[in-house]
């Protein structure tokens, strides 16, 4: 089974109770959501393969590290997860970009796929999807079953709140992807929202609605 991971660091928790507050506004949801997907991805990041290096300090030579290996895509469920992008840019800014269209019918719940543009080598890349809400779990499952039929084996999900419902069904699909979450909410209400959550995370994040 992968990893689940409730990130719990005092910075995270804090900017998650700013965007949860209904009084926040389109203009701090948009910045505070990025804030915590770079937080977020200090600690995502932290199983990065490594490779020994020497380099020329004006002293000596040093006996470093960088970042070997996988290369990383960070792939966005549309609208919401674009919302989380730019903030782990900041910390990868040589990361590239891929697009899962993805809508959840108002009425089943159930997700469907509008949009797929990934990186033409996903298949070699560690790749990071995110999207601030894990509700069902439907969006999240048929995102990865896209990036998988394209090759993609090394995967997280990043995400800002989940519901237990949305986590089980996502294990119990994918047990090899890694979840991450800044908060694990108490359930779904009949409409498929988190409670407490933070509402719609789309229509916050774009002003819509
Ligand atoms: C929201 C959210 C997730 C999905 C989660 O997107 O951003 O993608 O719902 O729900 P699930 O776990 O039950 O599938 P939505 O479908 O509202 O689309 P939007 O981002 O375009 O607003
Ligand atoms: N999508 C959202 O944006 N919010 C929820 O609470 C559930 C699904």
């Amino acid at each position: 089974m992968g990893k689940f991971e409730v990130m719990d660091h005092p910075l995270i928790q804090h900017k998650l109770a700013m965007i949860r507050d209904k009084n926040c506004g389109t203009k701090d949801f948009r910045q505070i959501v990025n804030e915590i997907a770079t937080l977020m991805a200090y600690d995502v990041s932290r199983d990065m393969p490594l490779e020994d290096v020497d380099v020329q300090t004006p002293e000596g030579v040093a006996h470093a590290h960088k970042i070997a290996g996988k290369k990383v895509a960070i792939v966005p469920i549309l609208r919401a997860g674009i919302g989380m992008v730019d903030g782990i840019l900041d910390l990868i800014p040589a990361a590239k970009v891929g697009h899962i269209g993805m809508y959840r019918d108002e009425k089943t719940l159930k997700p469907h796929e509008y949009f797929v543009k990934l990186p033409s080598d996903i298949a070699q890349r560690q790749v990071f999807v995110v999207d601030p809400m894990l509700a069902t779990g439907g969006s999240a499952i048929m995102a990865i079953d896209a990036l998988k039929k394209r090759g993609a084996t090394n995967i997280k999900f990043v995400c800002l709140v989940s519901a237990p419902e949305g986590v089980k069904a996502l294990q119990k699909k994918h047990p090899d992807v890694d979840i991450y979450t800044a908060a694990l909410d108490d359930h779904l209400n009949e409409n498929g929202y988190i409670v407490p959550g933070l509402g719609d995370a789309g229509d916050r994040l774009f002003g819509t609605k």
